[in-house]
């Protein structure tokens, strides 16, 4: 049974980093004309509205969108992101709405890509279809997310991104995460790969151990980045987030040691507030 629903969190720190992470993978994909697809095992709803119910009890967003918003140095810096963002608010000419990963792909990806969206939560994945209408070479499956991409791969287009974004809701998802992307990394090892992992008190944390083993799969140019926006809460909460990219792009370390900076000064909720940029396995 399915209790997670990403409303309550959308929009924040971990959704900003992710976001800007996924959208200069896919600025780096687009560098060449050739088709490539995209693979979101973990998709959400699409979209989220900022004024619904599950939004306004955690406000999580005002820590997180809404703090990068008026950062000119990041929106010059990957002016995507804000583009689909805007574009998405236009209407209302105020931040009402929050695109989640398959709508910030769909809305940056080309005629020639496909997108392969999926999602096991009912009303999720209702609510998925709905707001990836305007994708016509969007797939969106009601599916688990290990068959499902186990029976997607390899892919018929060769070049691709798979996003993977679970919920971590059962400490061994974290196990059970590692052992997918492996199982994926050897059906389809040219593929990239960017595995989201949250950052946690040091109580329930699982964030070192699970890089580690992501690492030890071995993939050429396995990227770490992190960013933490205040100290560890001893006992719970997700002070900070990270992702894993397997055969990370060429160029995406420098890009990220640019704007890190910047994402860090607009999230960081104090002094304590850090990022990390480093390299598990050699640089391809
Ligand atoms: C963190 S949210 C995804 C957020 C989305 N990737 C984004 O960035 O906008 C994780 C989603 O995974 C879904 N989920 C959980 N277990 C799943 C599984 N085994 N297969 C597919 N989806 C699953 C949840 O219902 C939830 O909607």
């Amino acid at each position: 049974m399915l209790s997670y629903r990403h409303g309550f969190h959308a929009g924040n720190h971990a959704d900003v980093l992710k976001h800007l992470v996924l959208t200069l993978i896919l600025r780096s994909l687009k560098k060449k004309d050739k088709p490539f697809c995209y693979i979101d095992t973990h998709s959400g709803a699409g979209g989220y509205s900022l004024e619904s119910d599950f939004s306004t009890k955690t406000g999580e967003y005002h820590s997180g969108i809404e703090k990068v918003l008026s950062n000119t140095r990041l929106r010059e810096a990957v002016p995507e992101y804000f583009e689909v963002l805007d574009q998405l608010n236009s209407k209302e000419k105020s931040l009402k709405y929050y695109p989640g990963s398959p709508y910030i792909a769909a809305s940056l990806m080309r005629e020639q890509d496909s997108l392969d969206l999926l999602e096991l939560h009912p009303a999720e994945y209702e609510n998925l279809k709905y707001n990836m209408h305007f994708a016509r070479n969007a797939h969106v499956h009601y599916r688990d997310a290990r068959e499902g991409l186990n029976a997607l791969l390899p892919p018929k287009i060769k070049r691709g991104l798979i996003l993977i974004d679970p919920s971590y809701e059962l400490k061994t998802d974290y196990h059970d995460t590692v052992k997918m992307v492996k199982n994926a990394w050897n059906k389809f090892p040219n593929g990239i790969y960017a595995v989201w992992y949250p950052v946690l008190g040091k109580a329930i944390d699982e964030s070192w151990g699970f890089t580690r083993e992501l690492a030890k799969i071995g993939a050429p140019g396995t990227l770490k980045v992190e960013l933490c926006v205040k100290e560890a809460d001893p006992l719970r909460g997700m002070h900070g987030s990270g992702l894993v990219i397997l055969n990370a792009p060429w160029g995406l370390d420098k890009e990220l040691n640019e704007i890190l900076p910047e994402i860090l000064e607009s999230l960081k909720q104090n002094e304590n507030g850090r990022f990390v940029l480093s390299w598990l396995t050699e640089e391809k």
